[in-house]
């Protein structure tokens, strides 16, 4: 059976007031219309049909090829919006599943449920609904006294008693292909000029066709947005959700309220996170790891056992029990490799520390390879940039670097060796090899061990 997603996404969203359109406005790190997507694929067998309208553009490039998009202009109302994926679906999918794009709670297993309902129900639609004290300006399900749905009424076209009723149409329905198409075609424009689709559930019920109801529970999945306000309760309501995955899955939040971890983050049971954290983008924690508090991890890797004090680390790859901070800034292509140490006031970009390596004090490491078991003093710099282009910096396994040492690049170092403290190093030293002063020069061996 042929199952087609339809999501709605041609309105304006004025009440943003934003250059962006609403529905590319991220909530936990993803644009709104990336959960929606996500839900109604997981409950289909098809691509999705996108209605764009405003912002068709940029909603396009989002989209690539996620999706068939269908312009809709002018708007004309929710129903006019659906009939727009007529030419594409009709006679081709045999369920259509639409959905609002600016619902991103909404979950995939409701989504599924309200499919699978439909597939038993012997009538043309079947409509998701909420009991709510706040009406949230929600048009209201109407049933009769045998319990059945009559209709959905707009809140604008409500009678007074039926403000009255508590149960709530949601915005996403399952429908039989067919019958849809035509019942489109069928539905009275409204007195704002719309074409509202709530309307075909009155047309079928009218023909004495059954519509069926699931309710859900679950008051967050209702959180559609339309103003800054309600973009601030879904990314709330999303955070609590995420967090709470992670917990069941055995991760300690000491605060989960103010730990704000982006959807698609993975993190290994028993790492501890601590309040003021930011878990970005694409990101994956270990296990055994204590991270925070106030502490950014975006794009980055992070191994098992890893301490990560008050940071912050961009697309950056650190591997097993490294420890980290506080105030250590991690910056693309920066690697630290097990066992490393760093300390207060250190940055590294694209450079890697070998295993064991440490740099303890107030360092900038950039375009370096440094080897394992290295001391890098307190205010050592790799000098790598000479105005015009960056330059490597390699140094040996086992070397010794002393503070406040000027490493100006290019550089090589050798293994075991040593500069004095203020060394400013402008040439290559040999293994083995002490070197001091400004600029630097050898004066002995070092010992071997
Ligand atoms: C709609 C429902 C209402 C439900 C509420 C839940 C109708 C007529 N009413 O009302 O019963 O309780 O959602 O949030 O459907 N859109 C288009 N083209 C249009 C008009 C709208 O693509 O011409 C899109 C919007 O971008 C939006 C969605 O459809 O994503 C819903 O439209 P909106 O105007 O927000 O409907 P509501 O008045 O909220
Ligand atoms: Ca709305």
């Amino acid at each position: 059976m042929k199952i087609t997603p339809v999501l709605l996404a041609a309105g304006l969203g004025t009440r943003m007031k934003s250059n962006t359109p609403k529905i590319l406005h991220p909530v936990c790190g993803q644009p709104m219309l990336a959960y929606a997507l996500t839900a109604a694929r997981s409950a289909s067998t098809e691509k999705p049909v996108v209605v764009i309208g405003h912002g068709a553009g940029a909603v396009r490039d989002y989209l690539g090829d996620a999706a068939r998009c269908v312009l809709q202009d002018p708007q004309l109302g929710t129903g006019h919006a659906v009939l727009q994926a007529e030419s594409l679906l009709r006679g081709v999918s045999d369920l259509v599943l639409v959905t609002y794009a600016d619902m991103p709670l909404l979950r995939p297993e409701t989504l599924t449920r309200l499919v699978e309902t439909q597939q038993q129900n012997p009538g043309p639609a079947t409509i998701l609904t909420v009991i709510a004290p706040d009406p949230r300006g929600f048009g209201r399900v109407v049933r009769g006294a045998d319990g059945k749905v009559q209709a959905i009424v707009e809140e604008a076209a409500a009678a007074p008693e039926q403000l009255s009723i508590y149960e709530l149409n949601v915005g996403a329905y399952c429908f039989q292909s067919d019958w849809l198409w035509d019942a489109l075609h069928r539905i009275p424009v409204s007195k704002k000029g719309e074409y509202y689709l709530t309307d075909t559930v009155e047309l079928a019920v009218r023909a004495g066709l059954p519509v069926q109801a699931i309710v859900t529970g679950d008051q967050a999945e209702i959180i559609g947005i339309n103003t800054r306000i309600h973009l601030a309760e879904a990314e709330a309501a999303m955070r609590q959700r995420i967090n709470a995955a992670h917990m069941l899955a055995g991760v300690t939040f000491i605060d989960p309220a103010a730990t704000y971890v982006q959807a698609g983050v993975t993190i290994g049971r028993d790492t501890v996170i601590w309040p003021g954290t930011y878990l970005e983008g694409n990101t994956t924690i270990g296990e055994g790891c204590q991270i925070g508090p106030e502490t950014v991890v975006r794009d980055s890797g992070i191994g098992n056992n890893c301490k990560v004090f008050k940071s912050v680390v961009e697309e950056a790859w650190v591997e097993e029990d490294v420890d980290m901070g506080p105030y250590a800034h991690l910056r693309k292509g920066a690697r630290l490799c097990s066992g490393v140490h760093m300390g207060n006031f250190g940055e590294v970009k694209d450079s890697t520390l070998g295993p064991g390596t440490k740099m303890g004090h107030f360092s900038y490491i950039g375009n370096a390879t440094i080897g394992r078991e290295v001391n890098i003093g307190a205010g050592t710099i790799t000098c790598n940039y000479d105005g015009v282009r960056k330059n490597p910096t390699e140094i040996g396994d086992g070397t010794f670097i002393g503070s406040d040492t000027m490493l100006v690049a290019p550089l090589k170092i050798g293994k075991r060796a040593q500069t004095g403290a203020g060394a400013v190093v402008t040439k290559d030293v040999p293994d083995d090899t002490l070197v001091v002063g400004v600029p630097a020069r050898p004066i002995k061996k070092t010992s071997k061990e």
